[in-house]
């Protein structure tokens, strides 16, 4: 028979369904069986001929062993050479469910099944489908996942049916797997495990049976190829979709960031139910974020669901690790390849201060570290040479503040100066169009993904433009500082600047406000290496 060319069958799993199952196993064929884990892909463990054909139909390669699946705990003496009280007490708490045990191996499991090892992984799934087939074939079934090697494992018989009709006789239709994610396979010793791979066994669960539990480092670690590895099957890249799929680690708002930095006509995300608002890219989601079960459930369907478009790129949010989510982690990591980056989103620091306190200084320091400066009183100075905003202050200020077309700045500040309501039009009419700028130039630095925007405004708690910013800093200096800077600098006496100051906000003012304060004493080394200081924090 040349099943290449024979449609896979697919049966109910009732009686006859589970008896002809159990009748294509017994003539040496492989069938699709449900499990509460994943489908796996049974044969009988005692005919070497049969578990060829399971390495064959899914493309495996053979130095990867098989776990050994039995109905009843008797079943156990024909695969394991013996029985320890710690296998024991763990088949007591978590048998018949989602836990491989790596045990010695008994004579009659051969070196095809163990790929040569001397041990054998064991496992009583619940699913009643499961138990009934392997009582039905009255063997124990080798049966590693139902999936084309290397691709999701299959949690329906459909997914079955789509990697592997044509390859197999039959598969039995037990509905969606609970689980979704393959079992824990765990390494026996002791009063003690080591978790190969996590599943829906945690390491909580086995703390309440064992005194110690260790994780193998090939569960969050990527290992060589030819790598000796206590575990086969982790040494191989799994789970994985045809995109590249990409773990982006940060808060929901920083992925979203980070995607739209870097997506493209063939981006997709792979998030957590409810987020997909966010995105303008095709949305795939996994389970809600902080329901690990519910994420072993979808992972997998999900994966697949990739598949079927034609994506380059798929941007992933990082599931928790502790208790299922270690498993679900784990399979992500996989599909990834690994590869794991952090969304760096951009910083907006927001950069204010009394005037003559040498703000300036500080923001050429930040400058000098490759920061994004963006200027207000530069933005100011583009804004009020607009016509918009010269017919504005001509008429809110008289049209002799224009000289032959041109601002005459002096006279223009006479006026808005010279009492409070001046000085309110002058900030009503100038204030939105600064800031629609400034909101401009931070999205211009965030798309370009610079990681330090530095956004200096004298003004800044004032005009409103701190709700830019992530963070603020305030220079602050003694005001005998500050009057002799501003003489200096603007060639004015010393009554005149402290005329000026009278105006400007306290220092409390600034410090309630502020997460960062620079006191500058003029010491000029000691403010650049604070300012280092501050960069480095922030980033
Ligand atoms: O939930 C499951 O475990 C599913 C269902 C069908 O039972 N089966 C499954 O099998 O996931 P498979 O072959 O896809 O994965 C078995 C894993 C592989 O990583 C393999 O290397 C490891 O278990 N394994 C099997 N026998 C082992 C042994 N003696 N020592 C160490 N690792 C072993
Ligand atoms: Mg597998």
């Amino acid at each position: 028979m040349n099943l290449q060319e024979k449609k896979t069958k697919i049966y109910l799993p009732d009686e006859e369904g589970i008896r002809l199952a159990a009748k294509e196993i017994l003539q040496g064929e492989v069938v699709g069986m449900p499990t509460e884990t994943v489908y796996g892909l049974a044969a009988n463990a005692f005919d070497d001929s049969a578990i060829l054909k399971i390495f064959k139909a899914k493309g495996r390669p053979q130095d990867n062993p098989l776990i050994v699946h039995i109905a009843d705990f008797e079943m156990i003496h024909q695969v394991a050479k013996q029985v320890s009280d710690t296998a024991q007490k763990l088949v007591d708490a978590f048998w018949p469910g989602p836990l491989t045990m790596i045990l010695p191996k008994s004579e009659r499991i051969s070196d095809t099944v163990s790929a040569g090892l001397q041990t054998v992984g064991i496992r009583m799934p619940s699913h009643p489908v499961a138990r009934e087939l392997i009582r039905a074939c009255g063997v124990p079934l080798a049966a590693p996942s139902a999936n084309v090697s290397g691709k999701p494992s299959t949690t329906t018989a459909e997914h079955v049916y789509y990697d592997l009709n044509g390859k197999i006789g039959v598969i039995l239709d037990g509905g969606e797997s609970a689980v979704g994610l393959e079992s824990t396979v765990a390494v026996v010793e002791e009063d003690a495990v080591r978790i190969l791979r996590p599943g829906g066994i945690t390491v909580e669960d086995f703390l309440t049976v064992v005194s110690t539990v260790t994780v193998d480092d090939g569960v969050f670690t990527k290992l060589e190829e030819n790598a000796k590895v206590a575990s086969p099957g982790m040494k191989y890249k799994h789970y994985s979709p045809n995109a590249n799929v990409i773990m982006v680690e940060g808060s929901l708002p920083d992925f979203v960031d980070y995607v739209a930095v870097h997506q493209d006509a063939s981006t997709g995300v792979l998030v957590f139910d409810g987020e997909e608002e966010h995105f303008s890219v095709p949305v795939f989601t996994y389970g809600k974020e902080n329901e690990s079960s519910t994420q072993a459930n979808h992972l997998f369907d999900a994966l697949r669901e990739i598949d079927r478009c034609d994506l380059n790129t798929i941007y992933a949010r990082v599931p928790r690790k502790d208790g299922v989510g270690m498993a679900v982690y784990n399979r992500l990591l996989r599909a990834c390849g690994f590869q794991v980056v952090k969304a760096k989103h951009s910083v907006v620091l927001g950069l204010t201060g009394q005037s003559g306190s040498g703000k300036s200084t500080v923001s050429a320091f930040f400058a000098q570290l490759g920061a994004k400066m963006i200027d207000c009183d530069q933005i100011a100075r583009q804004v009020i040479a607009s016509e918009e905003v010269l017919q504005k202050l001509t008429s809110c200020f008289g049209e002799d503040i224009l000289e032959n077309g041109i601002l005459n700045r002096k006279k223009l500040a006479n006026r808005a100066f010279s009492d409070e309501k001046g000085h309110t039009s002058l900030n009503q009419i100038m204030y939105p169009l600064i800031l629609k700028e400034v909101d401009q130039q931070i999205q211009q630095g965030k798309q370009a993904g610079v990681p330090l925007l530095i956004l200096d405004a004298p003004t800044l708690f004032e005009s409103g433009a701190d709700r830019f910013c992530d963070q603020v800093l305030s220079v602050l200096a003694p005001k005998k500082l500050r009057i002799e800077r501003i003489c200096k600098r603007d060639g004015i006496m010393e009554e005149e600047a402290e005329k000026r100051l009278s105006v400007q906000m306290t220092d409390d003012f600034y410090q309630t406000r502020s997460q960062f304060v620079l006191r500058n004493h003029g010491d000029l080394a000691l403010l650049q290496k604070e300012v280092k200081r501050i960069a480095d924090t922030l980033l």
